[in-house]
């Protein structure tokens, strides 16, 4: 496994629409190990495969709310993924790794249920709600060329950060 170089805000590949991912070979699954090496060390919620330079319909995002679980264990490999039902809404906010130090209020579904393929190609789906729900959402869009710097309400302070994050405590 290697880490690869995550791309920022300005770099023109970020704004491209991904392809659906047709094999799934070796070659996938070592972009995926690499992927997932790459987010815990970045120590993120989520990835994706745009983000490191590879215009494939493939994401990694950690179900943070299962605490049992190690954050290596909390990642879910999605490829080709879809948004097949939301409900309810949230408000807070939200980050990303081609934006570094950059948090904006973004208003997203609270529930969100993805339809995707596994590293095999076998369809499956999969739910989740608050943070997960967001990440789903926040990851799909980098898919389509979209990063959430275009659809935050606003950019918050620091200090407003702080006030986030201690109401979530
Ligand atoms: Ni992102």
């Amino acid at each position: 496994m290697a880490l690869r170089n995550i791309r920022e805000e300005g770099d023109a590949l970020l704004l491209k629409k991904s392809r659906p991912v047709t094999d799934f070979d070796r070659r996938l699954h070592i972009l995926i190990d690499d992927m997932r090496e790459t987010l815990i060390n970045a120590d993120g919620v989520g990835l994706a495969a745009p983000q490191v330079g590879v215009l494939r319909r493939l994401v990694l995002v950690m179900d943070t709310s299962k605490e049992e679980l190690t954050p290596e264990e909390q990642i879910i490999e999605l490829i080709n993924p879809e948004i097949i039902k939301t409900s309810g809404s949230q408000e807070g906010p939200e980050g990303c790794l081609s934006v570094p130090g950059v948090y904006g209020l973004v208003k997203r579904p609270d529930y969100v249920k993805v339809r995707a393929q596994d590293r095999h190609g076998k369809t499956f789906e999969v739910e989740g709600t608050g943070l997960t729900a967001r990440c789903f959402c926040h990851e799909i869009d980098h898919l389509d060329g979209h990063l959430f710097t275009e659809i935050s309400e606003r950019i918050l302070s620091e200090e407003e950060l702080e006030e986030y994050s201690k109401k979530s405590e």
